[in-house]
């Protein structure tokens, strides 16, 4: 793809876009800016948002439902809950804010009901407390939700946004049609018009193009706004935050101060994540120098949300003044490491575990770029904790879980900094690319480990182990040593026995950890502990898969929908299956790219089923549905698009422990409603 502006110079005060008469776009910085009328600084060079704007938004939340009162007690609450010293800022508004048709001479009305002191009124509202007000438009005919769009007006609108006091826009990608919104130069041509818009309104407005990601904006945006949207739209789920991560990481060297990257807004606090899913998605989006826009109905936050947005040691390494985003040193299929230099020398360190189960991860002072020397302070950001290392890290991180670290060549006082270990406990049950699946009744290995990188020694090393009621664990052997140095590990062996008759359900296993270091021989305990799950076979006999529960699910746009298509984003917003006229009852509608794991235990014989592409996204739409049997693929449909009838593919599963039923895009993201349709599987007795 054609990647525009290049050519510029990053540090170009001026920047003038034109769009050329065959539709491309060009970029140049004319030799007097008066020949080309007044000049207009837009994109990164506005001089705005140096740090990655932190606030508010009320979309992930509230839907259509925003109100004048809803975005004044926000700004109150910003006040009262320490989120304004913090660094919280704007207090935006998303879609639906407007009434539904321009007035007699064109300008944008805020819906009466919903903001009876008008945009201005609660503008001022917010400025009072010493915030800022965001807003919302779309670079098309409407936006998303049906209220006239900007296209065509955008003078117009920039100037009374101006004129009421806003100090933010997001600008979305809905109302457009292919004459318009088929190539990146119109793209570049849509969002380029608001941009000099607001540029040209007499207001400093901070400019977010919200485009999806599908243009590419990473390689344009920074000559036309202050961030962009890198991906479509965030779910509170695993599955979109997973992949949304995935989509935005490689994305590192596009983002400097005035012009980032956004991975989308906040869920940090909806309820359908874990908390250790949102302090990853908080720590990340740090790490990744984002936004953070909270997307949850604060008034009613609990204690533990607030503390994943108030931490302090986390806003400090998104807002830091370098404006690096985290780059990814290192990745393998179940973890990422980034780091991300800091103005004052020190390296945020994230240590992310996209994988089931828990796992260790490690890294070092030298990979993520720090100077050679005999030590550093590492201070883990979601503890407090800080200790020393003589280079090595290695954090033993839970399922979905991050680490979050900061890297200093300086500390307060050395003296009392205990040295850094790690401690891992892993059970073997055969498959390691699922969570710890075990067999009630069964016995299995198990291993910890715990190592030490600090300068200081380690002296009079024990290390026991502890299992739910019923279960037992017992050592093999290792689990005492009289000292370990710097580098050094004890391994322990470990058996772990299931009873007979453990019911489907998660069981906790822990490791503790005890020893002494320095001077005063301090004792120092830590203790790990994973999950493993208990997991029974289908039933004997024939099943419709929908009836299943699935281990795991993951999938392109909202959640796997049962017996109905796809939809939307929201849960169950699918419709009846229907591929070519043909409307099934049961089944899984997904979007590719989308893969649901089943636990089979080596029990269950074939697959049966139908696929095909759903008819609510009309002729649109490819994908490949492929079916594994634990990692073999036992069948392929090819390429199906819109236009295709649906296919039936039938799938040798004998003697496989795990059934995956995975859809891939065909390399395009768009449109890809993909229909299991009446998927049935036959287990033994
Ligand atoms: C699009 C955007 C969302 C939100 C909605 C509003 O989907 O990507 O962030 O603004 O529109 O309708």
């Amino acid at each position: 793809m054609t990647r525009f502006f290049r050519t510029l110079g990053a540090s170009a005060a001026v920047a003038i876009l034109t769009v050329g008469l065959a539709g491309t776009a060009t970029a140049a910085t004319p030799a007097t800016p008066a020949a080309a009328g007044p000049a207009v600084s837009i994109g990164a060079a506005n001089g705005l948002l140096r740090t990655p704007p932190m606030g508010f938004n009320d979309w992930n939340s509230f839907g259509c439902n925003v109100d004048e009162q809803l975005i004044k007690q926000t700004a109150d609450y910003f006040v009262s809950s320490g989120l304004k010293s913090a660094g919280y800022r704007y207090v935006n508004i998303d879609d639906c804010w407007m009434s539904k048709t321009r007035d007699a001479a064109g300008h944008l009305v805020a819906d009466p009901v919903k903001f009876p002191d008008g945009i201005k009124g609660t503008a001022d509202y917010v400025h009072s407390k010493g915030l800022e007000l965001g807003i919302y438009e779309s670079a098309g005919t409407e936006t998303c939700a049906h209220f006239p769009g900007s296209l065509g007006h955008e003078t117009t609108d920039a100037n009374d946004f101006a004129a009421w006091g806003v100090d933010y826009l997001k600008y979305d990608n809905c109302g457009t049609d292919a004459g318009n919104a088929s190539t990146q130069a119109q793209y570049v041509a849509r969002y380029t018009a608001m941009g000099k818009a607001l540029a040209g309104s007499g207001r400093k407005i901070a400019y977010s193009l919200c485009e999806w990601g599908q243009y590419s904006p990473w390689t344009w945006a920074d000559q036309v706004g202050n961030l962009w949207r890198t991906t479509g739209d965030i779910s509170d789920n695993w599955a979109s935050l997973k992949s949304i991560i995935a989509q935005n990481a490689p994305l590192s060297a596009y983002a400097k101060p005035g012009a980032w990257n956004d991975p989308d807004m906040l869920e940090v606090g909806n309820g359908g994540m874990t908390d250790t899913e949102y302090r990853t998605h908080f720590a990340l989006w740090a790490e990744m120098a984002a936004p953070l826009l909270i997307g949850t109905d604060l008034r009613r936050a609990t204690p533990a949300t607030m503390s994943i947005l108030l931490n302090k040691d986390i806003i400090a390494v998104d807002q830091d003044r370098l404006g690096v985003q985290g780059q990814v040193i290192a990745a393998d299929a179940t973890s990422m490491v980034f780091s991300k230099p800091l103005a004052n020398g020190n390296r945020a360190i994230a240590l992310y575990n996209s994988g089931d189960t828990a796992r260790s991860i490690s890294t070092s002072t030298a990979l993520a770029g720090l100077p050679r020397t005999a030590a550093y302070q590492i201070k883990d950001l979601w503890t407090g904790t800080s200790t020393e290392t003589a280079g090595a890290i290695t954090a033993s991180v839970p399922a979905h879980g991050t680490v979050m670290l900061r890297v200093s060549t300086r500390a307060d006082n050395w003296a009392a900094l205990a040295p850094s270990t790690s401690l891992s406990l892993t059970v073997a049950t055969g498959d390691s690319s699922q969570s710890a699946v075990v067999l009630a009744g069964h016995s299995y290995p198990a291993s910890s480990s715990i190592i030490n990188n600090g300068k200081a020694p380690l002296a009079d090393v024990r290390v026991t182990a502890d299992a739910a009621d019923g279960w037992t664990i017992s050592t093999t052997g290792g689990n005492e040593k009289m000292a370990l140095s710097t580098g050094r590990s004890l391994t322990t062996g470990w058996t772990l026995t299931a009873p007979a008759g453990a019911a489907t359900g998660n069981y906790r296993v822990s490791v503790t950890a005890s020893y002494l270091w320095g001077p005063h021989a301090k004792l120092v305990t830590v203790t790990t502990a994973i999950d493993v799950t208990v997991e029974s076979p289908p039933p004997a006999g024939t099943s419709d898969v929908s009836a299943l529960t699935w281990d795991s699910a993951t999938n392109g746009w909202g959640p796997v929908e049962k017996n109905t298509s796809n939809g939307e984003n929201a849960a169950g917003d699918g419709r009846p299956i229907t591929i070519n006229g043909t409307v099934f009852t049961k089944g899984l509608g997904v979007n590719a790219p989308s893969t649901i794991t089943y636990y089979l235990g080596g029990n269950c014989s074939t697959l049966t089923t139908a696929v095909g592409i759903d008819d609510e996204v009309g002729l649109k739409g490819s994908a490949i549905f492929q079916i594994y049997a634990d990692n073999g693929k036992v069948a392929d449909s090819g390429v199906l698009t819109g236009a295709d009838p649906a296919r039936t593919l039938t799938a040798d599963l004998t003697g496989a422990t795990w059934l995956k039923l995975v859809v891939d895009d065909n390399g395009s993201a768009d449109h890809n409603h993909a229909d299991w349709a009446g998927p049935r599987l036959t287990c033994g007795g």
